[in-house]
């Protein structure tokens, strides 16, 4: 079947089979930074903004997205230059192995996008939805609460 979704910006068709995940989909077309974990909607690794918010892409099928809008952390960066976020994320020491990075970063631009001021139980409680496994969380919540 046929599916066909704005990427990153960008209007793309492709063929696909019904049963394949946007997970799969996306990794097949070289977005890496969407992190196979658990495959069950648990860790949140595989985050994408879909219609700009966070959704599990292990548990989305890809036509489900037909002509929605989906969102990988490769377009919060332009070629030249880091997002505020992403350089909050650097300049504090936020990513340890940064399998969990791609994902925190959506749905942290999400919820700032909702929250501009947050606290830290509110930052806490947004991100509580992605695993991880390194950061104990304190840095991440940082590099968020404290985003200009
Ligand atoms: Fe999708 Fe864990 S891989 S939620
Ligand atoms: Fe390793 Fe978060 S930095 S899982």
């Amino acid at each position: 079947m046929k599916v066909s979704m704005t990427l990153n910006e960008k209007v793309i068709s492709s063929e696909i089979k019904p049963n394949l995940t946007l997970l799969d989909f996306l990794r097949s077309e070289g977005f890496f930074s969407v992190k196979r974990g658990c495959e069950s909607g648990e860790c949140g690794s595989c985050t994408v903004l879909i219609d700009g918010i966070p959704k599990a892409s292990c548990i989305t099928l890809t036509i489900q997205t037909d002509e929605r809008i989906v969102t990988t952390v490769e377009a919060l960066a332009t070629r030249e230059e880091l997002s505020d976020l992403q350089k909050r994320f650097v300049e504090v020491g936020a990513i340890q192995c940064g399998y969990c990075t791609p994902a925190l970063l959506l749905v942290a631009e999400h919820f700032l996008t909702e929250n501009p001021k947050p606290s830290e139980k509110e930052v806490r409680d947004a991100i509580s939805g992605v695993l991880c496994r390194c950061t104990g969380y304190v840095k991440p919540v940082e590099a968020i609460l404290n985003k200009e």
